[in-house]
């Protein structure tokens, strides 16, 4: 049985690329600003290690206000075809410019283009107006490498407790919770369901 929760994931995640036919790294992203009031939306996750889980997005997006004014946050895998649930909570943390141009050097053009050409979160006046936009800025970055807007980068959420929920018979699920103690070590145990 594996009892490290960063393993634990890995061994989740892999078995739900495998078995979902569609975004098995779509994890909801719950964040709350600081009126405490919450707010959560998809987001891909995009790496995994020992420090916690990545996404990226636009900083001046409604989550990125709201991370800036509170960096507690909270992620949810749920994989139907599995019947399993991760929850995940901590603080979020920026990942660095160089980590966010790697990431951002692996988009493809289009949506290069596209982190530039979308003012995330805000009013957009019409749909026409945006396809507009992002059209000028094909002709403008034509010939020319597409760098990554400044706005634009990773957060890693560094997790302090990580439950591993598995639908079992009778609704008996099981509920393993891990919690990362002060000096880095997690400790095990259940919860009912
Ligand atoms: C499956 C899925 C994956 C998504 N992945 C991302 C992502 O990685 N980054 C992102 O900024 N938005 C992503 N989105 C869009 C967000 O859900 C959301 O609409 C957007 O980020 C604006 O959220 P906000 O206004 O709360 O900041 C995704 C949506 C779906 C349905």
């Amino acid at each position: 049985m594996i009892t490290d929760p960063h393993a634990l994931f890995e061994s989740w995640f892999a078995e739900a690329r495998a078995a979902e036919p569609n975004d098995a790294e779509a994890m909801a992203l719950a964040t709350a600003g600081a009126g405490g009031r919450p707010s959560v939306r998809m987001v891909l996750l995009k790496g995994h290690d020992e420090r916690g889980f990545a996404f990226y997005t636009n900083s001046e997006s409604r989550k990125g206000a709201e991370i800036a004014a509170n960096a507690q946050a909270a992620l949810l895998f749920h994989w139907k075809s599995l019947r399993r649930q991760v929850r995940i909570e901590g603080t979020v943390a920026p990942t660095g410019t160089a980590e966010a141009d790697a990431y951002f050097a692996t988009r493809s053009r289009d949506a290069r283009i596209g982190a530039w050409a979308s003012d995330q979160s805000r009013p957009l006046e019409s749909r026409a107006a945006f396809e507009a936009r992002y059209e000028k800025l094909v002709a403008e970055f034509e010939g020319e490498d597409v760098a990554r807007p400044g706005y634009w980068w990773g957060y890693r959420l560094l997790p302090e407790r990580i439950e591993f929920w598995t639908d079992r018979p009778h609704r008996l699920h099981e509920r393993r919770l891990f919690v990362r103690l002060a000096d880095g070590a997690w400790t095990e145990s259940l919860l009912y369901p």
